[in-house]
């Protein structure tokens, strides 16, 4: 890595970002600063990475080329609004908060030329995140840093801020929390059947990961056509599907990505 990041806020996300930088040998323990609320979250962070720690958010501020501003939306403000004067306009600052805007933060940071508002996801960790990110300022700057430092993480896409923006930050948050409900039915049953709890678990994830890398390496290939592959008529797959449609899984599942739109909404307004 070319540039020193920093860290304010040492949680799931920057842990994740951290774990899979080192993991590919993106960068350097010596290249990141993270700082954090309160100490234990960042004792860990340190002990598990070696990274450098700071005892205060200006401290990651000062030595950072790069800002990641990893709190949540509600602690963005109290974060940064006593140190804004301590960015320089140079500095290439990242939110992660979710339903934070653009302009709400250049308000806060109203010196600061490069900015971008990311949207991540745990699975970081093992190189296969989901990242959004739109920006304000020199988007070149921001798109080599995506190039370089998140695309090697997973997939990474630059889109407009909105709509889409929105839809693809609920999709892959909080889609993760949804895979994992369905995940956790799916081996109950298999416990209910006679399966041990490990066996029941591994079959669970390995239908999952086996349907998503099938998916994954079919190139072009639209979901209906793999699912249709594997759909006989008057078959099992068949008759299983017909009764998930018969329940509206459909319904249930854009109910829930709805709320869950909703609550990203009201999260970045408190
Ligand atoms: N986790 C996900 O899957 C996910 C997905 C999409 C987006 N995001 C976004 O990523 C951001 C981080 O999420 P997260 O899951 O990593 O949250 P998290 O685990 O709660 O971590 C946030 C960290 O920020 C620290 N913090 C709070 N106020 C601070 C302040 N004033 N100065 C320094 N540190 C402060 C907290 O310290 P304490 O230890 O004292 O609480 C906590 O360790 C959020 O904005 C979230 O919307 C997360």
């Amino acid at each position: 890595m070319k540039e020193s990041v920093g860290f304010i806020g040492a949680g799931n996300m920057a842990h994740a970002i951290v774990e899979g930088w080192l993991g590919k040998g993106l960068a350097k323990p010596d290249e990141i600063f993270v700082s954090n609320r309160t100490p234990g979250k960042l004792q860990r962070l340190e002990e598990q990475f070696k990274v450098q720690v700071c005892s205060t958010n200006e401290g990651v501020v000062e030595k950072s080329d790069v800002v990641i501003l990893a709190v949540k939306p509600q602690d963005l403000e109290t974060a940064v609004e006593n140190i804004s004067s301590a960015f320089t306009e140079d500095q290439l600052v990242i939110s992660l908060a979710a339903g934070v805007k653009l302009r709400k933060l250049k308000k806060l940071l109203p010196q600061c030329r490069n900015l971008v508002r990311l949207m991540a996801n745990t699975p970081a960790k093992v190189m296969k995140g989901s990242f959004a990110y739109c920006t304000l300022g020199d988007s070149l700057r921001a798109d080599s840093f995506m190039d370089r430092m998140f695309k090697p993480l997973g997939f990474t896409i630059k889109l407009d801020e909105g709509d889409a923006f929105e839809a693809f930050s609920v999709a892959s948050s909080a889609g993760v929390g949804f895979v994992y409900e369905l995940m956790i039915y799916w081996q109950e049953w298999l416990e209910e059947h006679g399966l041990d709890p490990e066996t029941a678990q591994q079959l669970t994830i390995h239908t999952f990961l086996g349907a998503s890398e099938l998916a994954l390496r079919s190139g072009t290939q639209s979901l209906e056509e793999l699912q249709s592959r594997v759909t006989s008529k008057k078959g099992i797959t068949a008759a299983g599907l017909a009764s998930m449609r018969e329940l509206e899984i459909e319904r249930l599942l854009r109910y829930s990505f709805e709320k869950s739109a909703l609550r990203d909404r009201e999260l970045a307004q408190e």
